[in-house]
């Protein structure tokens, strides 16, 4: 058995992160900048069954039976024997690294998920499908998150730019024309089911209120789908500011991220939001090609801790 590598990248919410729980559709890309990989080594000297977990980014060296049942990472490789190989499993080392911010919407968790059960299904000898790692991966995310809608799964295992609805069939987008994208990290960070988990309580208090406004971010996506495949950036633009006033009325937005948003556009950016569940975490810019670096200088005076430039329209792999 040869040693075997998986990758999965980090991903950006282009427009309906929350709604798309409540069944809107939303529109997500990867990004290949930041990404997950799991790479792992068969023990010929060890017992079957031997499975040593390593992390170093979370300082993790330890066999896998020693792990928690919901622990996020030992989830992951669990789920993967039991679907791949339930009735054998050899000794090997399974070492995880990830250069996707942690608790900053940027898909972190589903990336890592992803990149361990592409590495492993192919070290035990029946890679997973795109479709199948993406269902799987699915089902670790249900153990931490609570109630995900699956685009963040979808996008990373995919690898290409979705156009997501719960319980529909998935659009891949072909784009016809590149955009361009600045990304920023706030600095701040909660985790997605505790910003799902405050949305929640809104809307079960005030349905109608936070329907409604779930609806027009369905609608803005909708919007998006053509502006985005043709290249319509003002379009796009007026979009997004527009799905960043919905998520403020979702009380996911914070005042870092407002003022990034802020500084984006007065740099020259053509719209700009939060991106992922919010409340600190990625904004997003979009922006003409020859501005990026401009707007990436301005988010970082800002206040932003790193910022990305990343293009939806070339090949990702
Ligand atoms: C997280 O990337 C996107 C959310 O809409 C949660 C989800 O869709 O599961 C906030």
């Amino acid at each position: 058995m040869p040693v075997i590598f998986g990758k999965a990248p980090g991903k950006i919410i282009l427009f309906g992160e929350h709604a798309v729980v409540y069944g809107q559709p939303a529109i997500a890309m990867p990004v290949s900048r930041v990404n997950a990989t799991a790479r792992v080594t068969p023990n010929i000297s060890a017992s079957p069954g031997l499975v040593r977990m390593i992390a170093p980014d979370i300082d993790l060296d330890a066999p896998l039976d020693h792990l928690a049942e919901d622990h996020p990472l030992a989830s992951a490789v669990r789920a993967t024997l039991a679907e791949v190989s339930p009735h054998h499993t050899p000794a090997f080392t399974i070492q995880i690294n990830s250069t996707i911010p942690i608790s900053a919407g940027m898909g972190s968790g589903a990336a890592v998920t992803v990149a361990i059960i592409r590495a492993l299904s192919a070290f035990l000898g029946r890679p997973l499908s795109e479709p199948q790692i993406s269902e799987l991966a699915f089902e670790v995310e249900k153990i931490h998150h609570g109630t995900p809608s699956g685009i963040d799964n979808t996008v990373i295992a995919y690898r290409k730019p979705v156009y997501f609805q719960k319980g529909m069939p998935l659009e891949i987008l072909q784009v016809e024309k590149s955009t361009h994208w600045v990304i920023a990290d706030s600095g701040e960070k909660t985790p997605t089911k505790t910003t799902v988990s405050a949305v929640r309580d809104l809307y079960e208090n005030n349905p109608q209120v936070y329907g409604e406004i779930f609806d027009q971010m369905g609608t803005l996506s909708n919007d998006a789908r053509p502006a985005l495949i043709s290249g319509d950036l003002p379009t796009l633009g007026q979009l997004m500011n527009k799905n960043q006033a919905l998520l403020q009325s979702l009380q996911v937005s914070s005042a870092k991220l407002d003022d990034l948003c802020q500084a984006a556009l007065a740099a020259g950016a053509l719209g700009a939001k939060l991106s992922g569940g919010g409340r600190g975490g990625n904004m997003i810019a979009l922006a003409a090609q020859e501005d990026c670096d401009r707007i990436s200088q301005a988010l970082e005076e800002a206040g932003a801790t790193k910022t990305i430039v990343t293009t939806l329209g070339e090949a990702t792999e």
